[in-house]
């Protein structure tokens, strides 16, 4: 299988570098207007700026351009896209929109995470019409390789978008703001790091694994004039679980604001 990746950012190139490793993945064409030497052509991988020609060379086209570049990219592409599976990873654009400007293309939309850089992203994708079962076991095999997928109602893309496309800074911030209380206390920067990033993991894996409920495991661990607790009422008096239930509605409605001027 040949696999187009249009737009090498940030997340075209983490998606670039999962598909590679992939054995049914023969050749992945890999598209940026400016396009370095080092992002050149290497094995399977080949850079081109010839959008057009990557795509009528694939089976597979994911594009990867900010929204607003895709006013650009879109039409370009349109007369070579007929008959090919093609996943967008955009954000805010929907399904429909892009099927009015590629009308023969099967398309999924998806929405990925930055996790993809090291194979652990999570992608929810949600099938446009004329999708068949073999384009989505191809779609699946294809996140596959760089995280977790699963498949959602297009309705609720902006909430993805919110929650598991943003969702790594929202973490991020939280691990600083770890480490940061951690260095308050006294603890050096490297250890307070390898605490919390592992605390971080291993509490999701444990929820995931055992399927215990968050409040569940919050009340494990928290004792009668424990240690705990008294974390527990400052995160609250600090509004941290509102803070975070408004961060999630207020980015979704960005999301959809935004798809809705596009
Ligand atoms: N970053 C994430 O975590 C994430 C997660 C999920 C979804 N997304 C979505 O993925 C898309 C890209 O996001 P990003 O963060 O990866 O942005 P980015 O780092 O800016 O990457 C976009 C890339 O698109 C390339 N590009 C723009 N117009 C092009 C064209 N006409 N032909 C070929 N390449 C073109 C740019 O190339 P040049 O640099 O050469 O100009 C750039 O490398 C967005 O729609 C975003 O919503 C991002």
């Amino acid at each position: 299988m040949k696999v187009a990746v249009l737009g090498a950012g940030k997340i075209g190139d983490a998606i670039a570098r999962g598909v590679m490793r992939s054995s049914a993945v023969t050749k992945v064409y890999v598209t940026r207007r400016n396009l370095t030497p080092s992002r050149s052509s290497m094995g399977k991988w080949l850079g081109t700026r010839d959008n057009r020609a990557a795509v009528r060379a694939s089976d597979v086209v994911f594009i990867a351009v900010k929204a607003a570049d895709a006013r650009h990219l879109l039409p370009e592409i349109a007369n070579v896209t007929e008959g090919k599976l093609v996943i967008s990873v955009m954000a805010a654009i929907s399904l429909e929109k892009i099927h009015a400007v590629l009308p023969g293309a099967r398309i999924v939309r998806a929405m990925p995470n930055v996790a993809a850089s090291v194979g652990k992203a999570i992608t929810a994708y949600s099938p446009g019409p004329g999708v068949r079962p073999q384009d989505l076991r191809v779609v699946r095999r294809l996140l596959a390789t760089f995280g977790e997928s699963l498949e959602v109602p297009e309705e609720m893309m902006d909430a993805v978008t919110a929650l598991s496309g943003s969702g790594p800074a929202y973490i991020a911030i939280l691990i600083d703001a770890m480490v940061s209380g951690a260095l308050k206390v006294g603890l050096p920067r490297d250890i307070a790091f390898q605490l919390v990033t592992k605390t971080l993991t291993g509490t999701a894996d444990l929820l995931r694994e055992k399927g215990v409920h968050p409040a569940e495991l919050r009340d494990l661990v928290t004792t009668p004039a424990g240690t705990t607790i008294a974390g527990i009422y400052e995160l609250e008096k600090g509004a941290f679980r509102t803070s975070i239930m408004n961060a999630i509605e207020a980015a979704t409605q960005a999301a959809a604001r935004v798809s809705e001027k596009l």
